[in-house]
């Protein structure tokens, strides 16, 4: 095979347009706390945590110190029928942190093995309990639940869908909850909407409960724009799952882990699902790591219930990986130590105050928040949908910082390490800067 000469030809970039980034190449060569540094030496003040996954800042000593000590002394260890003891204590480490009795800890490598993984759990577990006829599965408008082909199917991102077929059959989705005409500019849970969770009944009237495995929802839809649970509505889709037997999973990829305040959005909100899915924060995004927490009920049933031998015929290679299991744990004592959940906790208000000073400002259509996740709406150009945010992200970015833009929306999540300060140089530098874009 000859190459180009072209150094950055052969990577295919994830989520990326290609041929434009290649044009005008923005790259990372480091990064230490609130910072990365660009490969022309910028410091960039990180305003998404990498990915929404940097939660405790970057390059954090104790976290590398756990890669490294772990990798010279058990580089990896099969998951099957094997163990390894950083796997269980990360398991129970994690277990702890959950709401209720979701007590049961399934490893993966990222948020969407650990979409695909819930799914297929609920629906193991459905067959488990003599209901096999429960095969649906309902997702959301709007909801994003990573690119496997099940988080794909349950997801409701047309732009990931249109290109892959048919997808998983059987699929059914909530509307989704954003309305600006209702709940434009409003600070934290919107007051209306809630009434939008009774459209799984209908749903259900539709498919019949005995159809149906599970429905799938971000408590907070990150990724699509930041659509924040309207008050009620989370706790109307707990109480028609109980009443039917269906199994509610929460894709808590970007909520947990301190991102809205405590360690899951289920326990900041008071509404437990069946089954968490989790990853990114988990591990402070040093080493790939997802995880799935699962009900005592839910897994009793498969694992206790069932005939001797495998009981669930699903895992992955690099299951509890013992890097990632020594970055996970290390990153749960770093939350803990430094109290980093608390410390963010206490900002919510002043972030709120900060995002919502940008009303008013050119283009802004909509600003939304939720513990530390902000979105700011930009209204479309008549030229074309989603050229405001990339040029937004694109000018912030060649300004020292670095947000993210899907679409219009540009979205807000830093890490949960930041003072006053940073929250003051985010927004002064984009109430500057929306100024400058046609
Ligand atoms: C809610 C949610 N689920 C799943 C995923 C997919 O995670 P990954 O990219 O690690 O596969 C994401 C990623 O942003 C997410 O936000």
């Amino acid at each position: 095979m000859k190459l180009e000469n072209d150094p950055l030809a052969a990577f295919w970039m994830p989520f990326t347009a290609n041929r434009a980034f290649k044009a005008t190449p923005r790259q990372l060569v480091a990064a230490k706390d609130m910072h990365y540094t660009s490969s022309d030496g910028r410091k960039v003040l990180d305003g998404t945590a990498g990915l929404w996954a940097v939660n405790a800042g970057h390059c954090r000593a104790p976290i590398i110190e756990a890669i490294r000590k772990t990798a010279g002394e058990l580089d990896y260890a099969p998951p099957f029928q094997l163990g390894h003891p950083l796997a269980f204590e990360l398991a129970s480490r994690v277990a702890a942190l959950m709401p209720d009795s979701l007590d049961r800890i399934f490893f993966t490598n990222s948020g969407s093995e650990s979409v695909d993984t819930a799914l297929k759990i609920a629906l193991a577990y459905q067959r488990a309990r003599g209901e096999g006829t429960r095969t649906r599965l309902i997702g959301r408008e709007r909801g994003y639940h990573g690119v496997g082909f099940g988080g794909i199917s349950v997801g409701g991102i047309v732009n990931n869908r249109r290109q892959f077929g048919t997808l998983l059959a059987g699929v059914d989705h909530l509307p989704h909850t954003h309305d600006l005409a209702h709940n434009a500019f409003t600070k934290g849970r919107p007051g209306w909407g809630g009434h939008l969770a009774d459209e799984l009944e209908r749903i259900i009237a539709l498919h019949g409960a005995e159809t149906i495995a599970a429905v799938i929802v971000e408590p907070m839809a990150g990724s699509t724009g930041v659509l924040v649970p309207p008050i009620g509505y989370l706790e109307k889709l707990r109480a028609i799952c109980t009443r039917h037997g269906i199994v509610l999973i929460f894709d808590e990829v970007i909520t947990a882990f301190g991102r809205i305040g405590g360690a899951t959005a289920a326990g900041t909100l008071g509404v437990t699902p069946d089954i968490i899915t989790m990853a990114k924060g988990l591990t402070n995004a040093a080493v790939p790591m997802g995880a799935v927490a699962v009900s005592r009920a839910i897994h009793d049933t498969v694992v206790e219930g069932g005939p001797d031998g495998i009981e669930l015929f699903h895992g992955y290679t690099y299951s509890g990986h013992p890097l990632a299991a020594a970055a996970g744990i290390a990153t749960l004592d770093l939350y803990k130590s430094e109290g980093i959940w608390d410390h963010a906790a206490a900002l919510h208000g002043y972030w709120e105050a900060a995002v919502h000073s940008l009303r008013g400002k050119r283009h802004i259509i909509d600003i939304r928040n939720m513990g530390i996740v902000a979105a700011i709406e930009l209204e479309a150009h008549p030229g074309g949908a989603g050229k405001r945010g990339m040029q937004l992200f694109h000018k912030c970015f060649d300004n020292g910082l670095l947000v993210r833009a899907t679409g219009d929306i540009i979205a807000l999540s830093p890490p949960l390490i930041l003072e006053k300060a940073h929250i003051d140089e985010m927004i002064g530098r984009i109430a500057e800067l929306v100024e400058t874009i046609d």
